[in-house]
């Protein structure tokens, strides 16, 4: 049962980035990483035994970062088919607990108060995922549940029915129906990709067509953020990269355009087949109010693209959710902040073992 000094979390724990935000007003993002320093020079210097957030990308050559989730490994695809071994699972097992732990921290400055947590996962994430997150997280919370991540960015924007939601995250691509009820997980889809995918991409394709440029995945990451397209533009994107240290400028307008499409034919397709499966009038309903969100949204063009990929199916209209960052972490909070407690009491006495709404 919710206790009367409660504080409710919603928390989108993304492969690339954790959004949280709490019912006492405060909400952050960071990295879903941590970093140990390497040895005992780089701690003395760094002067903790734990790096979060923005100073991992400044500390990172002194630190051994751990992404507990790239590519969607334990939160889609399971340790073994992610092709990790049992020591290294359990590393991100490790390193899963101290981001969410650092999360509920940063956003709940009064300990003492008991927290109730909503955590968004992949729609299609299955009961070991689901538990590997819940044993990540045990004792952290009074009680939690796991709920889809592109349910909690409709049910944060009051779009419960006839809607489509589309989660463009870091690791996975979640597309998700919506009438009104809870979805079940048989009508959602989960893709294995997402802005990763389109880093490695963008990378691969700007070494082969530049050799000579010196660039890092982080730089090639910022590039797309800010250059990322996926329609007809004019307009040309142009960088600056060191070669051999001296800065040079580049023109990376087809190698982009060509890495951001990777995932354009993949999720017309796959809302093109979802659509399909519904009654006529319910399609047209779903087709008139799509949503996008997840940092992927921002893809210049790309709901034009989903729009005029449905022309011949009767049209569409494509939104992109106001905040991409905190969309699903304010649906979260909003979910945990209207739970009955009954639903906290079943989640409590299951011991926060049984997912809710799986
Ligand atoms: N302006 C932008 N244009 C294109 N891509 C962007 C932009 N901003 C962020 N992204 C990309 O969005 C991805 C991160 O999105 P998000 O934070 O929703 O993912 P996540 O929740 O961490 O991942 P997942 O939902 O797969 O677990 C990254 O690949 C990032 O590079
Ligand atoms: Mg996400």
């Amino acid at each position: 049962m919710s206790a009367s000094n409660a504080v409710f979390v919603g928390m989108d724990l993304g492969t690339f980035k954790t959004s949280v935000a709490s019912s006492t007003g405060y909400r952050d993002v960071m990295q879903t990483a941590v970093g140990w320093p390497k040895d005992h020079v780089a701690r003395t210097l760094l002067g903790r035994d734990l790096v979060f957030g923005k100073d991992i990308v400044e500390h990172r050559l002194a630190l051994d970062v751990v992404r507990p989730f790239e590519k969607g490994a334990l939160k889609y695809v399971d340790g073994k088919a992610a092709g990790l071994d049992d020591k290294t699972v359990k590393k991100h097992a490790d390193a899963t607990r101290l981001v969410v732990e650092y999360a509920v921290k940063m956003v709940h400055r009064e300990p003492g108060r008991p927290v109730f947590g909503v955590i968004g996962v992949p729609s299609r994430a299955n009961t070991l995922n689901k538990k590997f997150i819940l044993d990540a997280v045990d004792g952290i919370f009074e009680s939690v549940a796991i709920v889809s991540e592109p349910f909690t960015i409709a049910y944060g924007m009051n779009r419960l029915t006839d809607a489509l939601v589309i989660d463009i995250g870091a690791g996975t691509i979640d597309i998700c129906p919506l009438f009104g009820t809870y979805p079940s997980e048989k009508d959602q889809v989960t893709l294995s990709m997402g802005g990763d995918l389109v880093d490695e991409e963008f990378e691969k394709k700007l070494k082969a067509k530049y050799p000579q440029a010196q660039v890092s995945r982080n730089m090639v990451r910022e590039i797309k953020e800010k250059f990322g397209f996926v329609n007809d533009v004019s307009e040309q994107a142009v960088v600056q990269l060191p070669v051999n240290g001296k800065p040079t400028n580049f023109d990376i307008t087809e190698p982009l355009k060509a890495a951001c499409n990777t995932i354009v034919t993949p999720i017309v397709n796959a809302v093109r087949e979802m659509i399909g499966q519904f009654d006529p009038e319910f399609q047209s309903r779903l087709r008139q109010n799509i949503i996008l969100g997840g940092g992927g949204s921002q893809l210049k063009g790309l709901d034009r693209v989903i729009e005029s990929s449905l022309k011949d199916y009767g049209g569409a209209k494509v939104t992109r959710v106001g905040d991409a960052s905190y969309a699903g972490a304010v649906g979260a909070l909003k979910l945990a902040m209207n739970m009955p407690s009954e639903g906290w009491t079943q989640l409590k006495g299951a011991k926060g073992r049984k997912a809710v709404a799986a």
